[in-house]
């Protein structure tokens, strides 16, 4: 599979290292089939095995995939209470295609507010895949770009008040280190971010970490976002000159 997923993308196309998608659309996915929205979010649950699995065959080694946002506390309480069952779901259904596929599951998010019984299951499949040194799947779960960074924020007032590091020492590195995501060390930023369903907007995503990614607004819903959308996206990115600022 690997090999043949693989000669579908130019043997010279460069791999996005870290892909970061935001999954958007479940709603509207149900909607056109009459069903309700909570359909969309479980049928997106199942995709999320099938696109983990391709990038891990293209050779991606962070796959980033925005699962619940600080701000989704605000939707119907019954479409929340199905969001948090999903990890549930998933790594029920899943963990032995992640084991397989050596995936190392990874949380960035503010964990502690979650539902015990959420927070239990996230927690223990990044128990379960610590030692896999294949692609990091990496949930952002009740993660907000701006909360990370009022956080880390903070964390460096606290140190420069009790005189552990001095205020003239915060730097780029300093302050990437306080992010949730510095648990991907130099992987941390994504050099490609996805989003589904046509809609053109960041969402309080990785607000820092995006400073210099490439960035493919792709029209499809989620639920149907194919391996086939993953490789054109692929594609796209590297047709893409990356110049980081310089010339
Ligand atoms: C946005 O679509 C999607 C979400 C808020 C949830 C995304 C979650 C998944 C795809 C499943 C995650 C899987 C695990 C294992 C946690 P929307 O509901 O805003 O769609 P709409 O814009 O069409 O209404």
């Amino acid at each position: 599979m690997t090999e043949d997923i693989r000669k579908r993308l130019d043997p010279e196309a460069s791999i996005p290292k870290h892909v970061a998608i935001i999954m958007d659309g479940n709603g509207r996915w149900a909607k056109r089939l009459g069903q309700p929205r909570i359909a969309g979010h479980k049928e997106g649950m199942n995709n999320v095995k099938t696109i983990a699995t391709a990038a891990s065959h293209l050779g991606v080694k962070v796959l980033s995939l925005y699962a619940f946002s600080t701000e989704n506390w605000s939707r119907p309480s019954k479409e929340v209470n199905f969001l948090m069952r999903l990890p549930v779901d998933f790594f029920g259904t899943f963990m032995p295609d992640l084991i397989k596929e050596n995936i190392k599951v990874l949380v960035t998010g503010f964990t502690d507010h979650l539902p015990d019984r959420t927070r239990k299951v996230v927690m223990k499949a990044v128990e379960d895949t610590k030692d896999n040194t294949g692609m990091i799947l990496n949930f952002a779960f009740n993660y907000g770009g701006r909360a990370e960074i009022v956080h880390a924020a903070k964390e460096l007032a606290i140190k420069a008040q009790d005189g552990s590091i001095n205020p003239e020492d915060i730097d780029d590195e300093l302050f990437s280190s306080q992010l949730l995501t510095s648990q991907l060390g130099e992987l941390a930023d994504p050099d490609l971010l996805i989003r589904t369903s046509g809609e053109e907007r960041i969402s309080n995503f990785m607000l820092w970490q995006l400073a210099y990614s490439e960035m493919v607004f792709d029209e499809t819903l989620w639920p149907d976002y194919s391996v086939d959308n993953l490789i054109e996206d692929i594609q796209e990115f590297d047709r893409r000159d990356r110049r980081f600022g310089s010339v």
